[in-house]
């Protein structure tokens, strides 16, 4: 699909990290962006400075993504292009042991449930409503009406101690993909899923100041080359799958070779 000022696009999470590097490349290309964020204040202030349009969306709410595709689409008219990038975890240990009392911790089903909800249900919302409004379209004369990008994790193929809502939430993801892509074959819809490695985002929490040696430390776990990957690679990416209109229902690790070690 060509990306120009004809095609609207709508990024979850797009306030920050991933999502804000791919709303910033698809408005390069002219494209009328929408971010859809938890995050107000961010997102009020990553719009303005891409010449995006902001939408305070929760996806793990579904009236909150239903106000929000309706105020994107008033502005922009139906999207052609989803990017979903809203996720994140909690982590825990399916069992921990208290350090002082060795008392056993389990970890909680409603953590469990809510990284799912986060990642899983929400992505799935999310496209489910843009599909719909899509499936409306005229097809392009390659016969296309949208092109949605997932974001999973390499978690969901070799999830580390510490990480079983998270990779069972990005394993969903990347599950669902070729799902997805066969289910809106019919409608011209085209799907695919990107599983990021160590990527510097926000989403560290400033771990290259705050610890520099951990931060190095990941760097050096990269075969090739030796660093976090940037917002901008990802962006590359997802632009990639947008555009590339034979590649649909795959998954890419975007990640230098690591295969994540247990802990
Ligand atoms: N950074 C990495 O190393 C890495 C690696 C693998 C996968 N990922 C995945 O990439 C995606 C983007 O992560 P990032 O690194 O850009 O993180 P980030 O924290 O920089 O950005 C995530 C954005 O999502 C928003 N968000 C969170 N919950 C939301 C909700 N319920 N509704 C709407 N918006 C919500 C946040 O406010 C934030 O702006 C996530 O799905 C994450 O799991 C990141």
């Amino acid at each position: 699909m060509k990306i120009d000022s004809s095609v609207a696009a709508v990024v979850t999470g797009g306030a920050s990290g991933l999502g804000r590097a791919t709303a910033a490349a698809l408005r390069d290309l002219g494209a009328r962006v929408a971010l859809f964020d938890k995050n107000k204040e961010l997102g009020e202030q990553t719009a303005a400075e891409l010449g995006a349009l902001f939408c305070e969306v929760d996806v793990m709410d579904e009236a909150s993504v239903d106000a929000g595709f309706a105020k994107a689409r008033a502005a922009h008219g139906q999207e052609r292009v989803l990017v979903n990038c809203a996720g994140g975890g909690r982590g825990g240990k399916t069992i921990a042991r208290d350090k002082q009392t060795g008392e056993i911790v389990p970890y909680k089903t409603d953590d469990f449930q809510w990284v799912l909800g986060l990642n899983t249900v929400g992505t799935f919302r999310c496209t489910v409503k843009s599909a719909a409004g899509m499936a409306a379209l005229e097809p392009t004369p390659e016969g296309e009406r949208g092109a949605i990008v997932n974001t999973g994790s390499v978690a969901a193929e070799e999830g580390q101690i510490g990480q079983v809502a998270y990779a069972a939430a990005k394993a969903a993801i990347k599950g669902m993909t070729i799902v997805l892509a066969r289910d809106l074959s019919s409608e011209g819809i085209r799907v695919n899923t990107i599983l990021p490695g160590i990527m510097d985002t926000p989403l560290l929490g400033g771990l290259k100041t705050r610890a520099p040696q951990v931060y190095e430390g990941l760097a050096r776990s990269v075969p090739f080359p030796r660093r976090l990957g940037t917002a901008e690679e990802y962006a590359d990416l997802a632009l990639t799958m947008i555009r590339n209109g034979y590649l649909n229902g795959e998954t890419v690790r975007l990640d230098g070779a690591i295969r994540m070690a247990p802990r």
